[in-house]
């Protein structure tokens, strides 16, 4: 049953952008009630358009935030924790990023550091077309999130590293989280051009909106296997510097109750260290992707 609420909605919740880079607030939605399909084609065409949506004053179950989530997709399963983590949510789509520990435990993944600019793991060889992450606890300050849009970082490459890096795939590593954990199954040292990982098209276009989007993933462990391995750090550290200028970003700060939705197809995030004194404790879900598709140079002269 819609709720009162969202029947007013569906004739047009506001959307309000939040940056000139990404990101939008859709306003006045019940994320725990059935979206009719009006709402529904209103937060895909935002979601397209804006590649990070938000929905403040939320306040959803796990079965809630997964049903809601399935709507844009089917979900992928959790992905294997780091060593040491017990979760005590029982759905197999929900996982838990948190510092907080109990009984001698952390109950979630990526703890109170930093965690640099990654992609959703891109490591596997259909990683998800996003995440949805809601906040259910959150500390004072710090611990907030970065999104950075990758069209942008693409489109404004000099046209002929544009055209160079086309044909280029890269190795996304799976040894470490974006926190620098090591993850179960590789304890061991690690150098880029051994670490194993998932190969991906340097460029791919986004199945929905057809645009070229630089897809980096992560940095550590990164490699280009074609090209020698000091012209691969070389080419990756500048398109690295370059993806990630403040003009691509905006960041979210945190307040319980918002659940942030990111298209991992155009869009790398990273999350600031915060006082490890203070819980913080939020919930993911995946929403399944497809195999990156590799830029077409000539769908690429035709976008420009
Ligand atoms: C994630 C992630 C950042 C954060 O959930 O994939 O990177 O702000 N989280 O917790
Ligand atoms: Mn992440």
């Amino acid at each position: 049953m819609s709720s009162v609420k969202n029947q007013r909605a569906t004739e047009a919740p506001p959307v309000v952008p939040l940056s000139s880079a990404l990101g939008a607030d859709i306003v006045g939605l019940d994320l725990s009630q059935h979206l009719g399909d009006a709402a529904l084609q209103l937060i895909r065409d935002a979601w397209a358009r804006h590649l990070v949506l938000r929905f403040r004053g939320q306040k959803l179950t796990d079965l809630q935030l997964e049903r809601f989530s399935a709507r844009l997709g089917p979900l992928d399963r959790v992905p294997p924790y780091s060593p040491g983590v017990k979760s005590h949510v029982q759905s197999d789509y929900v996982t838990v990023i948190s510092n907080v520990m109990e009984n001698g435990s952390p109950i979630g993944d990526l703890g109170d550091g930093e965690a640099l600019w990654h992609t959703d793991m891109s490591y596997v060889e259909v990683p998800p077309a996003g995440s949805a992450l809601y906040a259910l606890e959150v500390p004072a300050s710090g611990g907030n999130t970065g999104f950075d849009n990758m069209y942008l970082a693409y489109e404004t490459l000099p046209a002929d590293v544009r055209h160079s890096i086309l044909a280029l795939q890269c190795k996304h590593d799976i040894t470490r989280n974006s926190g620098g954990g090591k993850r179960s199954g590789y304890e061991g040292e690690y150098s880029a051009r051994g670490a194993p990982g998932a190969l991906h098209p340097l460029v791919r276009t986004h199945p929905v909106t057809g645009r070229n989007a630089l897809f980096l993933g992560r940095r550590r462990n990164a490699d280009i296997p074609s090209l020698p391995e000091k012209e691969s750090e070389e080419l990756l550290d500048q398109l690295w510097a370059h993806a990630t200028s403040p003009q691509f970003t905006w960041h979210q700060q945190w307040k319980v109750g918002d659940l942030v939705l990111w298209d991992n197809r155009c869009v790398m995030h990273r999350r600031d260290a915060f006082d490890g004194k203070e819980r913080r404790i939020m919930h993911r879900t995946q929403i399944g992707g497809e195999r990156p598709i590799p830029a077409q140079p000539a769908g690429e002269s035709t976008t420009h």
